[in-house]
């Protein structure tokens, strides 16, 4: 329920305003006679919403709305003031009031100001706990999942500090996008984000890879050449595979992370290094550590912050958002105009253990685009992998477990659909053009409007049919679009 507030020296107004919001069953209701008992009742319980009148003796409903602000900003608060005074009203929005009701409160307004504060209030406080604002434009970041929300949080807390960060996690978890993540949400967005992987490198190459040399200071080394830090100077160096670090290397970092100055490969010139280290590794570096392959100091260095990415499996909640996002990519890197994808299929993406995470996932995504004849990723293009690692059998079907004969026939039809062939997979069909079309405008709207979730406008835009068009069809086909959203 939520918690509201109501603020009014006059006993009648204070009523009506309480029981109007009580009647609706949707709102637990306290009221305070002033300013300064609200601003008690407020810094003793958690309220989400109060209603306050400005003209109040003792502290007035301005000065009252500051003060509750100052104390708890995440709390809306509504004003209430007369007609006339519009200055009022402009004032208590300037100062943190999400809107104003005039004189004399009318019921039904009450009803549909507090209903909108309180929706404006959710979609903002969801930002906040959701992605981070700042990625590189053309990457997006999904994850509605309470996993995903914790690294949100600690991506935002790593950005405002300046310290080392290690990301662990399966592979194609997320870890450089994670990286990205937090380069992009610090004060250092503005300068690079550089890159580096440490499995890549051949060992002799390290040193002057990372620190640059000097002309002539090995065989080969013919002009001089800047280093990763100096690159990244300002910026993020992003240590890939750090567990693959040489040791010599290790030793290196180590020194640049204690110090903040290195020295390039054949010079006798210290240099500073201003550049923040993101490492990222599968590795089990702690039992690396224990072997003597990793340094324990820099371990502990470089792990101030444990950053853990969860694994697709265990986050499965998030596979039909990254789905979307994967549709639309790559709706336009292959210039098609896919839909979406069908419920079967669906179904055994989630059913899938995913041992290469997102990065696999995106894999499977663009194979089916390619091979996909219809426009609806349908079980024909999943890879044979990951239909026989969930014991489907494509030639039967038989292994997409139905609960019942109902879910059974409805799975047919939408095979029927997802197959793209209609005509061929139903028995005696009639011979009439009209109804067929009819028939398949049907089954197809609903298909697109379940893919989307029962959204209208999305459903428009990807299904590449305008809005107008669909909205007569779903009247005409008597589709209820409610029920397609989850
Ligand atoms: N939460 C996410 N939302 C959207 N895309 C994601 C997400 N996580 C990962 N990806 C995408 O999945 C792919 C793999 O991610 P990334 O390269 O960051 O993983 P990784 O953990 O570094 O993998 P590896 O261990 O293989 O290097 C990238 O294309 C990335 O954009
Ligand atoms: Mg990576």
């Amino acid at each position: 329920m939520v918690k509201v507030l109501v603020v009014d020296d006059d006993a009648g107004l204070r009523l009506a305003v309480s029981s109007t919001l009580k009647n609706t069953g949707k709102f637990e209701v306290e009221g305070a006679v002033d300013g300064v008992h609200a601003l008690e009742r407020v810094t003793s319980i958690k309220y989400d919403l109060v209603i306050l009148d400005v003209d109040m003796p003792r502290m007035n409903g301005i000065e009252a709305l500051r003060k509750i602000k100052e104390h708890d900003p995440s709390i809306i608060v509504l004003v209430v003031t007369a007609f006339a005074n519009i200055d009022d009203a402009i004032q208590a929005v300037k100062a943190g009031a999400y809107n104003y009701i005039s004189k004399p409160v009318k019921g039904d307004e009450l009803i549909a100001l507090v209903s909108r504060a309180l929706e404006a209030h959710d979609m903002i406080s969801e930002i906040a706990a959701s992605a981070p604002v700042l990625i590189e434009s053309g990457r997006k970041f999904i994850g509605k999942t309470p996993e995903m929300k914790k690294v949100f949080e600690l991506i935002n807390r790593l950005s405002k500090v300046d310290t080392a960060v290690l990301i662990r996690g399966e592979s194609g978890t997320g870890k450089e996008l994670v990286a990205r993540a937090v380069h992009y949400n610090s004060n250092r967005k503005d300068q690079k984000f550089v890159a580096i992987n440490c499995s890549a490198i051949p060992e002799n190459l390290f040193e002057s890879e990372l620190f640059g040399h000097e002309k002539g200071s090995f065989t080969g080394a013919d002009s001089r050449k800047i280093g990763r830090f100096q690159y990244a100077e300002g910026g993020t160096l992003f240590l890939d595979e750090v567990g693959d670090l040489p040791l010599l290397m290790q030793a290196k970092l180590l020194r640049v992370l204690q110090e903040k100055t290195f020295t390039p490969v054949g010079s006798n010139r210290e240099l500073e290094a201003n550049v923040r280290i993101i490492a990222a590794t599968n590795r089990p570096l702690e039992q690396m550590v224990k072997e003597g392959t990793f340094r324990e100091d820099l371990f502990y260095r470089l792990s101030v912050i444990p950053m853990l990415l969860p694994p697709l499996r265990d986050r499965k909640d998030d596979i039909e958002h990254l789905i979307s996002l994967f549709v639309t990519k790559f709706n336009s890197v292959h210039g098609k105009k896919l839909i979406g994808i069908a419920p079967e299929a669906m179904a055994c993406l989630k059913k899938y253990q995913w041992p290469g995470n997102i990065r696999e996932l995106e894999n499977v995504m663009e194979y089916a685009f390619v091979l996909e004849p219809t426009n609806l990723i349908t079980l024909n293009s999943v890879p044979e992998k990951v239909l026989s690692a969930i014991g489907v059998d494509l030639n039967s079907k038989s292994a997409v477990t139905v609960e019942n004969q109902a879910e059974t026939e409805r799975q047919v039809t939408e095979e029927n659909i997802a197959a793209g062939g209609m005509l061929g997979n139903i028995k005696g069909v009639e011979l009439d053009f009209t109804k067929q079309k009819e028939m398949f405008e049907k089954e197809f709207i609903i298909k697109a409007l379940k893919s989307f979730n029962g959204r209208i406008n999305q459903t428009a835009l990807h299904a590449n049919i305008p809005k107008k068009t669909l909205l007569r069809k779903i009247e005409k086909y008597g589709i209820n679009p409610r029920e397609y959203t989850e």
